[in-house]
């Protein structure tokens, strides 16, 4: 018998000015994105965006559907349009923020499972900037921290 612990380490920045540069205008884009969140349901406006390792920026933000588990996060929108424009390529930053928010926006489950297999399979840690419009903003180096005793590829059979 053995009891085990995770242990997550991240950092939190009083605000988005106090982010170093990049990663404040990271947090702005991803404000940006929030302009093209549909979110008529919730209201609740989500936006990402990502530098991938180039130093291209791509963005998402949630897609909402009156069928309301159709809906799709921004930081899976984002998944797939980085995927899409530039195969493979890893992501470096990734930021997230939510309009009128004062507390950091924290990626869901299931958008936790996409940013793992993300990382994964481009084989470069993902950092994460998790904020809102206002307030603090917390960043995690890598997105393995967020999903303990995740399933990934490696539990599927041969
Ligand atoms: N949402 C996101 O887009 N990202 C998150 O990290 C949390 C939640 C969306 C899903 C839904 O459209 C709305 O926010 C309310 O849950």
């Amino acid at each position: 018998m053995a009891t085990r612990d995770f242990h997550l380490s991240y950092t939190v920045y009083d605000s988005v000015d106090a982010l170093p540069s990049e990663d404040a205008a990271l947090m702005r884009a991803a404000l940006d994105a929030t302009r093209l969140s549909y979110a008529p349901y919730s209201r609740f406006r989500v936006g990402a965006a990502a530098r991938m390792q180039s130093g291209a920026i791509v963005s998402g933000s949630n897609q909402e559907n009156a069928s309301y588990p159709v809906g799709i996060c921004a930081e899976r929108t984002l998944l797939s349009v980085a995927s899409t424009l530039y195969p493979g390529e890893p992501i470096d930053t990734l930021a997230v923020t939510a309009a009128g928010s004062r507390e950091p926006i924290s990626p869901c489950g299931i958008c936790r499972q996409s940013l793992l297999e993300f990382q994964g399979r481009t084989g470069r840690p993902l950092r994460l900037l998790m904020g809102g419009e206002f307030g603090p903003v917390w960043v995690v180096e890598d997105a393995r921290g967020l999903l303990p005793l995740a399933f990934t590829t490696d539990n599927l059979l041969p």
